[in-house]
């Protein structure tokens, strides 16, 4: 039999958890305005043939490259779990027809994403994403409205010190031009070999290098913005002009680089600057081309993966209160046995009547019960004695000021309603 290992079991490594209503209550908050804008849910698989992330996220990738959670399954075949949303939902898209409907095709999801990366604060191995993708309409209102959508997420849990950096990728026509710019550049560069064979895979990806020598030298690059086809420089004014009327702030970053290869034109991350090295805390864009490379019909996309982990920790970073520290609103606590088996009903009345209600279990001391009380974060508690009983009584004990009122048995849940509304 396998063994408990040396100091008990631990989760993997990377992995955090989450107790308490925080981490839900800033996940359905982000949800919250995708649904206000009309994003259907869809249920993702956690793990997808590997093929379809080489293809779709790219090769080039470190996520492909360096990061997937790849494995044989017991049939021989090849699968991931799911490092990223987007592939997977263009895959259901396709699969399922749902581009033969009405279109844009609008779609939201939530769940863990796995990456095998170095952790470190803000950086996981399973990281909690919420995503909207909106399939099938080239329009730049399209773009704005993702856009705002995770803006109005930031917003609604209180968020203030996030910004929004946006710039355009180009389209196929004008990008190999570009490329093959930057390339003849960076071969003129004093750049260190491994970086020479970034620049061959991606010469892209060396205009993110963070190290000063390297950034000195990128000065005059050659940038997309500079190189955008008409239709595309549009598009891009287009989305600009459309934020500026939504109130959504952006400052234009003509350096960024994403870690994905499937983007076009518009494209954005969300940084926040309380997180440290690992800022991000959402980013997407326009994926032109993902659907016809993945067998579909050849229809635009565009969406976003907001880090659920990170926008938590921005809330942490601002001192946000985010969900109700309150676990329970009243505590029950029985003083004997005949009292316990009176209060188990009435906190079941008080739950069926919609108030959160928790009691003290296992036939614990007066004391051991209010501290339980304290701890629950309850604002009353419900404290019934043997004495109590017998006169048709039950205290209701205010938790803020210890004050106390005697109400009768029979009315405990109208009282604990009358005094919760007051
Ligand atoms: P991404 O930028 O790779 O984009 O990830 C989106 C967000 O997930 C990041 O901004 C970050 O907040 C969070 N994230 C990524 N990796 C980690 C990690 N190791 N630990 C904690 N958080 C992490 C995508 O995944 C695209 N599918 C987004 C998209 C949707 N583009 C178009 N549609």
């Amino acid at each position: 039999m396998a063994e408990i290992p040396p100091g008990g079991f631990t989760a993997p490594k990377g992995i955090p958890e989450y107790v308490g209503p925080e981490f839900v209550a800033v996940r359905d908050t982000l949800i919250r305005e995708a649904d206000r804008a009309g994003y259907a849910h869809l249920e993702l698989p956690v793990f997808e043939d590997t093929a379809l992330y080489a293809r779709g996220v790219g090769e080039s990738t470190d996520v492909v490259s360096k990061e997937m959670y790849s494995f044989a399954d017991r049939g021989g075949r090849s699968v991931t779990l799911r490092p990223e949303g987007t592939a997977g939902v263009v895959r259901s898209v396709i699969e399922h027809g749902l581009d033969r409907g009405t279109l844009p095709v609008k779609l939201r999801y939530a769940g863990p994403f796995f990456r095998y990366e170095r952790p470190q604060a803000g950086r996981y191995r399973q990281l909690q994403q919420v995503g909207v993708e909106a399939i099938g309409v080239d329009d730049p209102a399209l773009d704005a409205e993702v856009l705002a959508v995770a803006d109005a997420g930031f917003r609604a849990l209180g968020i203030t010190g996030h910004r929004l950096e946006i710039t355009s990728l180009g389209d196929a026509t004008t990008r190999p031009a570009y490329r093959a710019e930057l390339t003849r550049f960076l071969e003129k560069l004093d750049l260190d070999e491994p970086t020479r064979g970034r620049a061959r895979i991606n010469p892209l990806r060396v205009l993110d290098d963070k190290r000063p020598e390297v950034r000195e030298q990128l000065a005059d690059a050659p940038l997309m913005v500079d190189h955008l086809s008409d239709e595309a420089a549009a598009h891009h004014r287009k989305v600009l002009g459309y934020l500026d009327e939504l109130g959504v702030p952006y400052t234009e970053n003509p350096w960024m680089v994403r870690g994905l290869d499937y983007y076009t034109k518009t494209t954005f991350e969300f940084v926040h600057d309380g997180l440290g090295s690992q800022s991000g805390i959402g980013g997407g864009g326009r994926y032109d081309g993902l659907m016809a490379e993945l067998g579909g019909q050849a229809l635009s996309g565009v969406g976003f993966g907001i880090g659920v982990d990170r926008t938590l920790l921005a809330c942490q970073a601002e001192g946000l209160e985010v969900a109700p520290a309150r676990r329970v609103e009243v505590f029950g606590v029985p003083l004997g046995e005949s009292a316990r088996d009176r209060l188990v009903g009435i906190v079941g009345a008080l739950r069926r009547g919609g108030i959160r209600a928790d009691l003290a279990y296992g036939g614990r001391g007066l004391k051991g019960a209010m501290k339980a009380a304290d701890r629950s974060g309850a604002r009353y508690a419900l404290v019934l004695g043997e004495r109590d009983l017998e006169a048709g009584v039950i205290q209701l004990k205010d938790l803020t000021d210890g004050s106390q009122t005697e109400v009768p048995l029979d009315g405990a849940v109208a009282a604990v309603d009358r005094a919760l509304g007051a």
